[in-house]
């Protein structure tokens, strides 16, 4: 199966997640500033990423790509979400690009997976957790760096299952 990992990334911190979870899973690593729809439309299972921005914004590449999701026609196709952000900064925010991610994903028609118990993280008020439970993998770069590797193994084997 063919997977491919979009990213959005402004300072470099969601790049170097994406090639970490693309490398781990054995997948195509593509920024979202250079992909076209009938790319995403040549993968079986796509995961996407992002960094927040303003409050809660997207970040800019993705901003202005969004619409590669819909012209792609997800229907059939599995997707999952991650992001970086900044937890005690922008409590109410975290992370919140992943919630932009998903909902469009699904409104072009896909299965969203990759959700997760909320762990490791305390008072975050976001889009991120929804019914209690993380919509994807959100990952405090700026304060928890040390957790970065863990969590990313963690979620690429739950992905592993889940994706095919
Ligand atoms: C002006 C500014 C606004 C930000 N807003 C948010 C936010 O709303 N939510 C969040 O989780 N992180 C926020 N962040 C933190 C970034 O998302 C974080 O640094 C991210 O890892 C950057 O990733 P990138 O280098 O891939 O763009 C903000 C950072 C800055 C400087």
């Amino acid at each position: 199966m063919s997977i491919a990992v979009i990213y959005g990334s402004t300072t470099g911190m969601t790049a170097e997640v994406a090639a970490n979870i693309a490398s781990a899973l054995g997948a195509e690593c593509l920024n979202v500033a250079e992909v076209s729809a009938d790319t995403l439309a040549g993968f079986d299972a796509l995961v996407l990423g992002s960094s927040t921005w303003g409050a809660g914004d997207l970040q800019d590449d993705w901003e202005a790509n969004i619409g590669v999701l819909e012209g792609a026609s997800l229907a059939g196709k599995k997707v999952a979400v991650f992001g970086t952000g900044d937890s005690l900064g922008f409590a109410d925010t975290f992370c919140d690009a992943m919630a932009r991610l998903r909902d469009a994903a699904a409104a072009a028609g896909a299965t969203i997976v990759g959700a997760g118990p909320v762990e490791g993280y305390d008072g975050i008020a976001s889009r991120v957790v929804e019914n209690g439970r993380f919509i994807g993998l959100p990952l405090d770069v700026t304060n928890q760096p040390e957790l970065t590797d863990s969590r990313v193994a963690a979620w690429v084997e739950k992905l592993k299952t889940e994706l095919a």
